[in-house]
Order: structure tokens, then C-alpha cells, then sequence
């Protein structure tokens, strides 16, 4: 039999990226061949790092190989070009990925097994042509995942579109959801008058396509999203519930790892480490956390009223600022003078932060997030509660599940106000602290369980590693 060797195969953005370069890791110390297949783009971004390179090279049977992904080395690959890169994705690299794969250089590597991106519909054809077995990793949540699956449905029960429709009213075709989901609770491409739309296609392709792979990988645990992964094995019977994945990767690694960096740091911009000092320097649970991603933007009002809402409210905050994820007009400077000085006062802003190492220290006592799923998780390890600003896709969902369902924060989704945000800041660090603080430390304590030995995750993920060392699929 053909010693296992798996190819994966991102999609190339920051939060992807990150959870399979640690599915890589987890893979590759049980031993197992991985062949990680990135853009140029995102390897080169990646392997600037030193750190990144001398954690991989430890590892014999781990090896990068590239592949274009069909945008020029200047276009800025942020989120307002998604579609853009989809687009280039579909007219370049699909086809390359399948000469890479029939004749190229890893017709001859001996992979025996894929495992790409639930986005990647095209990869269980090439799969199938060369006879090997795809399994799916869907690296957005599974809540957010399962609306997706149900567009169908939504389209079907006149849900979809509903631009013009009355946001607050609640959907009822989506299993598991009936009660609390309502219209502005769905992803973002469905706010659309036209099912049409290219994005509601990409969906509709990847609904097709799942149920055709031999598995499903997804990063949560069954304490979180078990009655979701219960509605999801309708369509998806082999699932591999693995998350989440950086505890799961800390917890293999084992306790005792002194590396000087994080050991799952995947950043693709430049870590400002000296936000660790400024919260050394800052009481227990006393600031808010701020970071809206790798692909968010906003306005340069909305800006100004996170910034009031924040000052207002009193509180210490550390802010990642990612270069060019405020929108500036004509003459507009980066941030106006008389912000700087708050800012000298009660916080500390950074164009990207070790976000990880920042979760867990101890000074952080939330986090204002767009509910990206990485930052979700991440955020649930630490026990830290959440105020929820979603951006797109499922961070609509994601939001709502943290609000409503698990009661880990609030949801401020569709509002951008400084009245607001002071309030919601007091809300949940004053007046509702304890109530989130007690279900954040639970929800905690669940994860870690659950990547321990004997726990959910830990058990999916040596069923992943036997069935890819044995083929059995
Ligand atoms: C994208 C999608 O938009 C999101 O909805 C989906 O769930 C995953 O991919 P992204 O903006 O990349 O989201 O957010 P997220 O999934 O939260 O990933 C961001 C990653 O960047 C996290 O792992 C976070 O730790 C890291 N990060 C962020 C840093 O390391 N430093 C920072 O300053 C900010």
C-alpha cells in the first residue's frame, strides 16, 4: 500500500490559510506526508516570517509547493475583491491545479489523498479523474457553513432574496435555527435582489459539490455546535469535528513548548510585538481588545464612532489597525490629530497584533471583533467575551450565535453608533460582566476538553489520521 501523502490545498486569505497551515501541522507530526499548496502571493507574504520557516523545516515530511493564483503581485487581495479573486481562481488556477495534478509535478509525488477548501468546487473532479480521495475542509464556522447549505431551501421558501424585506423577521426553513435566526442574522451575499448574483452561484456550486467528497473536516467541537454538526451529517455524513484547531495543535505540540513565538502564528503581516508591554503594564480584564480582521474595512466615520464609543466609555483599549482597512478620502489623514491623543492616555494601537498571545493575556477582558471564525474561536479558548461587529459572509451568523445561542457577548450587528458602542462596552465589562465571564470560562473549559485526550476533537481527529494512513474512505 502507498504510504500516505496528503496535498492541501487552501483558499488563499489570512483566516484559511491559518487553520490549514495547523491541520498541516497536526497531520504532519502523526506522521503523515503533506505536500501544503499556497499562491505564490500568500508563500511569499508567509515565508518572510523566520519564524514560519524554522517551525515547517522541522518537521522531514512537510514540504511547500506554489501555484498562481491569477491576480497581479500589485492587486492588494482585500475584501472588497473577493470576487475578484475568485474570479482569477476559476479562469487560473482551476486548470492549473488539474495539469499540476494529471501531468505536472505532483502527478508523479504519490498523494493519496486532498484535502482542499470547501470553496474549491472544481477539486473533487480532479480528485475523481486521478482516483484519489477529497476531503473538504470548510475553515468558516459550521453554523455559517449550514446556511450556506440551505440556500436552496431559502430560495425555495421565497427567503431569498429579500433585499427589501423586513430584516428582524425570523427564518424558519433553516434546520436548527427555527426561533432565533432572523433575516439580518443571514451571510452577507444574501442581502441581494438577484439570486443570480455571482456569489449566491459560487454557493450553489459548492452545495453540489460537498456531498460528492469522501469527508468533511470542520474547525469546532461538539460543545459548541453539536445540534448544527447534527443537521450538517444530513448532507455530510463523514464529518471530522476537529477544533478548535489551535488549542488542538498547542495541546499535540504538548504543554511543554518555549518557542520565543506563538507556534501557531501564521500572520501574513508583520506581528507589532510591542503591544505585549503596553498590556503588561495594564490591570486584570481591564482592556478591550479591537481587530477586525484580514479583510474587513470600514469608513472613516464609522471609524470615528468606534473611536468615540470606545473613549466615552472610559475603558483601556489596544487596537489593530491593519493598513489600508479604513477607507480615507481625498486628503483625509491616517488617523486625525486629535485621536492621537486619547490614544497616548488609555490606548494602544497596532497595525497587526499577535492576536493569539494577546487573547490570553491576562490584561484583555473582551474583544471587539467582526466574528471572523478564526478570531471566534480563538476568543472562546480564551475565555474572553465578545462584542460582535460582523463584516461579511458568515460573520453574520457567527455574531448571532455568540449573542443569542452560546451567550458569550452581544451582537451589535447593522449599527455603528458612539452612543451605542459606549453602552454595549459598559454592558458587557460593567453590568453583564459575570454573566459572560461565567459562560466564557465554561465554554473554555469545554474547548480545552475537547481536545484533550479522550475528548470530541481529539477522538475525530485520529479517526482523520487512521482513515487517511489506512485509505480507509
Ligand atoms: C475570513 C472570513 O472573512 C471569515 O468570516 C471566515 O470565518 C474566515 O476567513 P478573516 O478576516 O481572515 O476572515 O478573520 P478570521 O477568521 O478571524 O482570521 C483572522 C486571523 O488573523 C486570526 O487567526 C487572527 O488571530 C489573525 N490576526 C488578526 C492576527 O494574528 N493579528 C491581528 O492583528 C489580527
Amino acid at each position: 500500500m502507498a504510504s500516505p501523502h496528503v496535498l492541501i490545498f487552501p483558499l488563499p486569505l489570512q483566516g484559511p490559510v491559518n487553520s490549514m497551515l495547523k491541520l498541516a501541522e497536526l497531520l504532519s507530526l502523526a506522521g503523515i506526508q503533506v505536500t501544503f499548496l499556497n499562491t505564490d502571493h500568500i508563500h511569499r507574504r508567509l515565508l518572510r516570517h523566520t519564524h514560519v520557516q524554522s517551525r515547517f523545516s522541522r518537521y522531514h515530511n512537510f514540504r511547500f509547493r506554489t501555484i498562481s493564483d491569477g491576480l497581479p503581485e500589485d492587486n492588494p487581495r482585500s475584501g472588497e475583491q473577493v470576487m475578484e479573486i475568485f474570479g482569477a481562481i476559476d479562469a487560473v488556477t482551476r486548470p492549473l491545479f488539474r495539469e499540476m495534478m494529471i501531468s505536472g509535478d505532483l502527478s508523479s509525488s504519490g498523494v493519496t489523498c486532498i484535502i482542499a477548501d470547501g470553496v474549491f468546487d472544481f477539486a473533487v473532479g480532479v480528485a475523481k479523474e486521478i482516483g484519489v480521495p477529497l476531503i473538504y475542509f470548510d475553515t468558516i464556522s459550521p453554523c455559517g457553513l449550514w446556511t450556506y447549505l440551505c440556500v436552496p431551501k431559502l430560495i425555495e421558501a421565497g427567503d431569498l432574496p429579500f433585499e427589501g424585506k423586513d430584516l428582524d423577521a425570523k427564518i424558519t426553513c433553516v434546520p436548527g435555527m427555527e426561533g432565533f435566526l432572523r433575516h439580518r442574522d443571514l451571510p452577507s451575499f444574501c442581502r441581494t435582489s438577484n439570486v443570480a448574483d455571482p456569489i449566491i452561484q459560487l454557493v450553489m456550486r459548492e452545495v453540489q459539490q460537498i456531498p460528492r467528497a469522501q469527508g468533511h473536516i470542520v474547525n469546532t467541537f461538539e460543545d459548541l455546535e453539536g445540534p448544527i454538526l447534527h443537521q450538517m451529517r444530513s448532507l455530510c455524513p463523514n464529518l471530522y469535528p476537529i477544533g478548535p484547531l489551535q488549542a488542538h495543535l498547542k495541546a499535540r505540540l504538548g504543554a511543554g513548548t518555549t518557542s520565543p513565538q506563538s507556534p501557531s502564528s501564521n500572520s501574513l503581516w508583520e506581528e507589532d510585538k510591542s503591544c505585549m508591554a503596553w498590556l503588561d503594564a495594564q490591570p486584570p480584564k481591564s482592556v478591550i481588545y479591537v481587530s477586525f480582521g484580514s479583510l474587513a474595512l470600514m469608513t472613516m466615520d464609522q471609524f470615528m464612532e468606534f473611536w468615540y464609543g470606545l473613549v466615552n466609555s472610559g475603558k483601556r483599549f489596544l487596537w489593530v489597525r491593519r493598513p489600508g482597512s479604513v477607507a480615507q478620502k481625498e486628503g483625509e489623514s491616517e488617523i486625525p490629530s486629535e485621536l492621537s491623543q486619547g490614544t497616548k492616555e488609555r490606548g494602544c494601537i497596532v497595525a497587526w497584533a499577535p492576536q493569539e498571545e494577546v487573547l490570553a493575556h491576562p490584561a484583555v477582558g473582551v474583544f471587539l471583533t467582526h466574528s471572523g471564525w478564526n478570531s471566534t474561536l480563538e476568543s472562546i479558548v480564551e475565555g474572553v467575551p465578545m462584542i460582535c461587529w460582523p463584516y461579511f459572509v458568515d460573520q453574520q451568523v457567527n455574531s448571532r450565535f455568540v449573542g443569542e445561542v452560546w451567550k458569550l457577548g452581544m451582537d451589535m450587528k447593522d449599527t455603528c453608533d458612539r452612543t451605542i458602542i459606549e453602552k454595549i462596552v459598559r454592558d458587557v465589562m460593567e453590568v453583564r460582566r459575570d454573566e459572560f465571564m461565567q459562560s466564557a470560562n465554561l465554554m473554555a473549559k469545554l474547548a480545552r476538553e475537547s481536545v484533550g485526550e479522550g475528548g470530541t476533537s481529539y477522538h475525530s481527529l485520529d479517526r482523520l489520521i487512521d482513515d487517511i494512513k489506512s485509505m480507509r474512505f
